[in-house]
């Protein structure tokens, strides 16, 4: 039977009258405010603040979570796959620079903390692990499962991606050996035509059908029943795909999506069967890729369902530098007029994204990733003006997966002056894409958890809990082109993203926001 965890030791608890907690949850009342603004015609703006009051449950269970990803025999899949190993055996391994032990560095959950309060006797800062804000899975547990075109197993798989040591692979060469990816979608037209000579493991049918839809369905449930799990989360590590067309009547709407399935539609793409069968089936679906996966007739269909998405692309170097860089720069002031933006890596990913459609799908996805940083800044940009901002990617196969990205960044400062900073930044692709994947499936996972309610008299009060909107923006920390809800601003600056994460994170348990006023040191 799908057993859960009992409830482990919490490492603080909140002691507040808007915060209780039963064995099964936590229940928290939260003032949420903000500034509602008009404009009162001679260009000038009245500023209200506004307070709207939420409940949150968060479920105190910890279920049995497994992780499946597609593309699981690629770079990212067997390297994530083997650093878990490796982490819940606590292994440790030579290198020619001395002994290195598992971690999970690069991990937002995992690796890094946030300010819990102040210490009441000694005044400093008390911080606590991400990790241990809410009750959360821990990556140790993952389960973790997948398709792949290519048929070989994890440990021929991880020796082809050459991102690990040797000393460790051998480690976990008999665990890893024994997982062997289960067979995929796989439509040509959608991936590199370079690809073909690895696709020995796919699923009969070369176009959209429920089939497929139905077979992924299947291997979901069969993977919770024999892992006896509670939950499982999809993510797509595959290939990055050419962009499906947009055509009204076949993935505008989710009927539409579920008839042009059905007819075997050549712009259905597999990472949206996926998708779809994720949807159907209520685990959530993440996508890692920068192609329009989420076609409007899908996230329609998600909310229909009311099951979880998020995507797109994820944000691992060069694009994370950039979203922290540009808002530092547009935040002190300072005029940014170009960046130039060069990448060059030699692994399989790099191989796929020298054919023009894919690399298509990728441009987009890192062009309009300082588009917020600069429509905020009203005072350095006209309506509509805009850095200049060009991506080259190119394949080198002799770099493997240590991806080389250099940027020229070029801004005017003050007086007609010109400040360039030029980036050289190496790290192996897999390693710095592996945590990201992790921290996805944590935070999606806990968000399955989290149910709302609003109180208020503002007329956005709701009587039943609920679930947050499908689509998870929250997870823009970890994506380059972050999904939202139809309609909702994209937000791309890194501190606010991260801001957004802690501090939804806190509500639910009843804390104030991170703010950095520091008040108590600054007054006499
Ligand atoms: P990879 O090429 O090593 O792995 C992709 C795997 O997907 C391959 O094993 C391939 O056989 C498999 N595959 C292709 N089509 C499939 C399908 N329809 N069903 C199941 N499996 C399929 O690439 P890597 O380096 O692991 O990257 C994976 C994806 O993540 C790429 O799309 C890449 O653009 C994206 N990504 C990676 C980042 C990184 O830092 N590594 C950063 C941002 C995005």
């Amino acid at each position: 039977s799908a057993s859960t965890s009992p409830v482990t030791q919490d490492l603080f608890t909140v002691n507040s009258p808007n915060v209780t907690y039963s064995d099964d949850e936590i229940n928290t009342k939260y003032a949420y405010r903000t500034t509602s603004v008009t404009e009162n015609g001679d260009g000038n703006f009245v500023a209200t603040p506004k307070e709207t009051l939420y409940d949150f449950k968060v479920d105190r269970k910890i279920p049995k979570t497994g992780m499946m990803l597609v593309g699981w025999g690629g770079n990212n899949g067997t390297t994530v796959t083997a650093g878990i190993i490796a982490n819940r055996l606590g292994l440790s391994w030579d290198t020619r620079e001395g002994p290195r032990a598992a971690n999970y560095y690069g991990s937002v959950v995992m690796g890094s903390t946030m300010k819990l309060g102040i210490n009441a006797k000694t005044a400093e800062d008390v911080n606590i692990p991400f990790h241990k804000v809410l009750p959360m899975v821990h990556p140790n547990d993952l389960a973790i499962g997948g398709w792949d075109i290519s048929g070989m197993n994890l440990a021929a798989a991880m020796d082809r991606a050459a991102v690990l040591e040797p000393t460790l692979k051998a480690q976990i060469k008999k665990q890893m050996t024994e997982m062997v990816p289960l067979p995929s979608v796989y439509y040509p037209d959608f991936i590199a035509a370079n690809q073909e000579d690895r696709a020995d493991n796919c699923l009969a049918g070369s176009k959209a059908s429920l089939e497929h839809v139905e077979q992924i369905r299947k291997d979901i449930r069969d993977f919770k029943a024999k892992n006896g799990l509670d939950k499982v989360i999809v993510q797509w590590t595959a290939n990055t795909e050419r962009f499906a067309e947009l055509v009204p009547g076949v993935n505008d709407t989710a009927d539409n999506l579920m008839k042009a399935i059905e007819n075997g539609h050549e712009e259905v793409a597999p990472s949206t069967i996926f998708a779809v069968a994720s949807i159907l089936e209520g685990v959530p679906f993440i996508n890692g890729s920068p192609q329009n996966t989420f076609v409007a007739g899908c996230i329609e269909l998600a909310e229909k369902h009311k099951s979880f998405i998020g995507g797109d692309d994820f944000k691992s170097g060069q694009t994370k530098m950039k979203s922290a860089l540009v808002d530092f720069l547009i935040s002190a002031g300072i005029k940014l007029t170009s960046i130039a933006s060069y990448n060059h890596l030699g692994n399989n990913d790099g191989k796929n994204l020298s054919s023009q459609k894919q690399f298509r799908s990728k441009e987009i996805s890192k062009s309009n990733v300082v588009d917020d940083m600069v429509a905020a800044n009203n005072v350095l940009y006209k309506k509509g003006e805009h850095p200049d901002h060009t991506v080259v990617i190119k394949y080198m196969p002799a770099v493997g997966d240590n991806k080389r990205a250099l940027d020229e960044y070029y801004a005017e400062i003050f007086m007609g002056g010109h400040q360039t900073i030029s980036l050289f930044n190496v790290c192996e692709d897999s390693l710095l894409a592996s945590p990201l994947i992790i921290d996805l499936v944590l935070i999606a996972e806990m968000m399955t958890r989290i149910q709302w309610k609003s109180s208020s008299t503002d007329g956005a009060a709701t009587k039943e809990f609920g679930n947050f909107h499908s689509v998870l923006s929250i997870l823009s920390y970890m994506l380059k082109a972050p999904l939202t809800p139809p309609g909702t601003p994209v937000v791309n600056a890194l501190a606010k993203q991260r801001g957004a994460l802690t501090n939804i994170f806190r509500a639910c348990v009843g804390l104030e926001p991170e703010n950095d006023m520091t008040l108590e040191h600054k007054l006499f």
